[in-house]
């Protein structure tokens, strides 16, 4: 028997993490409250969270749908993306921030990513530019806000818009601004594993009043600002969110600081500590990240520097300890049959669009510190992070333990 509880040896954490989602009093009585008024549908409760949500990012606008799905495509649609457009995704993301360029009919571009902040490459993104681009799309991933300095300065010599997937970025902030409205538009996702959740729900953020009601208009079947209820003026749809929602969501905003500088404090207790083990190389915090929401604590898993013992033996190892942790994305998401494929809609629109004049193969896709990333990476999910000292401690342990008996998985 060896020394690892993998190998039969003692566990050495058996207690479990917080959980999440977290709710007590607050989303019980917000949500009676909304119960009991009778008023369940898109009305005070929406509109007081989008001004809050709005405000607490420094965006002028919010505009709620029902998913960070939706916002995407919405915001996508309101700048203007179309037929023929090539829009700059990062491949190392969720798949909406892909599909929402499909959606919205244009081609998403898939540009490699940084190997330390696991977001987009704005060298990168200069050389994929052509006479089509027509948008980049940065992913804030994990909630570390993506270099938009350069992104901004990018989008800006070029025309092109920025639209920011901030779906895992509530609180963080890029050189003390809010992420979300740094570019034209923003959007964010309140889904169940999401910092702050309704089980469902999205936002977009936005400075321009005209963008704002675009993708209200959007949002709400088509309708025009002021104007009479059956007039339909877009080709929107039905995305918008609930009272209840919006209830819940509030409450759980006036949590949100609070565990936001509770999960940056135990995420620098892991970075120190972790970066003195050999093969464990947590994310980089540049001087303009000012906050950090830390969806995920991610670090870097180098097989090299631990005697060739493969990133999936390690988490098996450390799941056994009692540290719950994934390796996250399989692969880029070029990679999925979707865009390998090329296998939706009956005509294969829009990658097959006449509009486009090209003709799109992700099969000849690499991006080669993507592809890595997926097998170096190692995600521990955030709701460790709102743990106590002794449970960072644990973690630490852990990884050290591991590390010390590195042989034992060979
Ligand atoms: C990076 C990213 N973008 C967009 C989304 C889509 O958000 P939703 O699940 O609310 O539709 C997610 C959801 O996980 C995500 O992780």
């Amino acid at each position: 028997m060896g020394k690892l509880a993998v190998n039969g040896g003692e566990k050495l954490r058996t207690r479990a993490f917080p959980s999440w989602p977290m709710h007590d009093q607050r989303e019980k009585e917000a949500l009676n409250e909304v119960l009991e008024s009778g008023k369940w549908w898109y009305g005070e409760k929406v509109k007081q969270f989008e001004e809050a949500f709005a405000a607490y990012q420094d965006a002028k606008y919010g505009i709620t749908t029902t998913n960070g799905t939706a916002a995407l495509e919405i915001a996508l649609i309101a700048a203007g993306v179309g037929a023929g457009d090539e829009v700059i995704v990062p491949p190392y993301t969720f798949v909406a921030t892909a599909t929402a360029v499909l959606k919205a009919n244009a081609i998403p571009v898939f540009v490699d990513i940084q190997p330390d902040t696991f977001n987009i490459d704005p060298q990168r993104i200069k050389e994929a530019i052509t006479e089509k681009t027509k948008a980049i799309v940065p992913v804030h991933f994990a909630g570390l806000p993506a270099d938009m300095d350069e992104i901004t300065a990018i989008a800006r010599q070029h025309n092109l818009a920025v639209i920011e997937d901030a779906a895992h970025a509530w609180g963080s902030r890029w050189r003390d601004r809010g992420v979300g409205a740094i570019g034209e538009l923003g959007g964010f996702s309140f889904q169940m594993s999401k910092n702050i959740t309704a089980g469902e729900g999205g936002i977009i953020l936005t400075n321009s009043e005209e963008l704002a009601d675009t993708c209200r208009s959007y949002s709400n079947c088509g309708r025009g600002k002021d104007k009479p209820w059956y007039e339909h003026y877009l080709l929107g749809g039905n995305y918008r969110m609930t009272e209840f929602q919006a209830a819940i969501l509030l409450a759980q905003l006036t949590r949100l600081d609070e565990q936001v500088t509770r999960r940056q404090e135990n995420a620098r207790k892991l970075d120190q500590a972790l970066s003195d083990f050999p093969g464990i190389e947590p994310l980089k915090n540049s001087p303009q990240v000012s906050r950090r929401s830390y969806h995920l604590y991610c670090f870097r898993y180098l097989p090299e520097q631990l005697r060739g013992v493969s990133r999936d033996r390690f988490i098996q190892a450390l799941n056994a300890e009692g540290i719950p942790c994934s390796g996250g994305y399989p692969h880029p998401l070029y990679k999925n049959p979707l865009f390998q494929r090329k296998g939706y809609g009956p005509q294969f629109c829009p990658l097959s669009c006449p509009y486009y004049g090209k003709t799109v193969d992700y099969a000849q896709t690499h991006c080669p510190v993507a592809e890595k990333i997926c097998e170096q990476a190692v995600w521990l999910t955030h709701n460790l992070l709102l743990g106590t000292q002794e449970d960072m401690n644990d973690i630490i342990r852990a990884i050290e333990k591991i590390v010390d008996n590195i042989d034992e998985l060979q």
